[in-house]
């Protein structure tokens, strides 16, 4: 994959992963409920609309892209592959991810909204990938396509933190 397909593939991914800030509120999706090791099982960070938010704008940006492949806008050298299904698996991925992180970041009593490296930037990024492997033609998804993720995703994170605490979106820069 060159950069634009990579960048095209992905983006339905991080779109559900930015959305629930904006979004996010209300009912936790754990219902505040406690695990067995008293911690919350995901926390107040984790919610249901900011759950929904990240499914629904995942989706939708992966059906734009596909009808722009489709009505020609996008060049077919970058539509290799049907945008809409890798936009669902991909959002659905996120989220999941987005959970298991704050699962185990409550596990390791990690305080909802401290940060986690690995956790908060790549658990995502792993299960939307592993979810979308039935859906990308093989060899669509090369490792120097994969190292650029990781390390575009970890840059990103990183960059979307800190702009989100400037615009008071977010109370902490990570
Ligand atoms: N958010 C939400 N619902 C989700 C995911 C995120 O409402 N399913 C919102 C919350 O307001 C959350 C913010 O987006 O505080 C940032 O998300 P994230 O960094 O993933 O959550 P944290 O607050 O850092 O919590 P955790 O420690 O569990 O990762
Ligand atoms: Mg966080």
């Amino acid at each position: 994959m060159n950069i634009a397909q990579v960048l095209l593939f992905i983006l339905p991914a991080y779109i559900a992963n930015a959305t629930p800030v904006i979004f996010g509120g209300g009912m936790p999706v754990d219902f505040r409920k406690k695990f067995t090791d008293k911690e919350r099982v995901l926390g107040d960070g984790k919610t249901w609309r900011g759950l929904l938010a990240g499914i629904c704008f995942g989706s939708l940006t992966g059906f734009v892209e596909s009808q722009l492949c489709s009505t020609a806008v996008l060049s077919l050298s970058v539509c290799l592959t049907d945008f809409l299904p890798i936009g669902i698996v991909l959002s659905l991925g996120t989220m999941l991810g987005d959970l298991a992180g704050s699962f185990v970041k409550r596990r390791m009593r990690i305080k909802r909204g401290q940060p986690s490296l690995i956790l908060d930037q790549l658990s995502f990024l792993f299960f939307a990938l592993l979810l979308s492997i039935p859906y990308v033609p093989s060899g669509f998804l090369a490792l120097n396509s994969l190292v650029f993720l990781v390390v575009l995703t970890y840059l990103l994170h990183v960059a979307t933190n800190i702009l989100a605490n400037r615009l008071g979106l977010k109370k902490v820069p990570w």
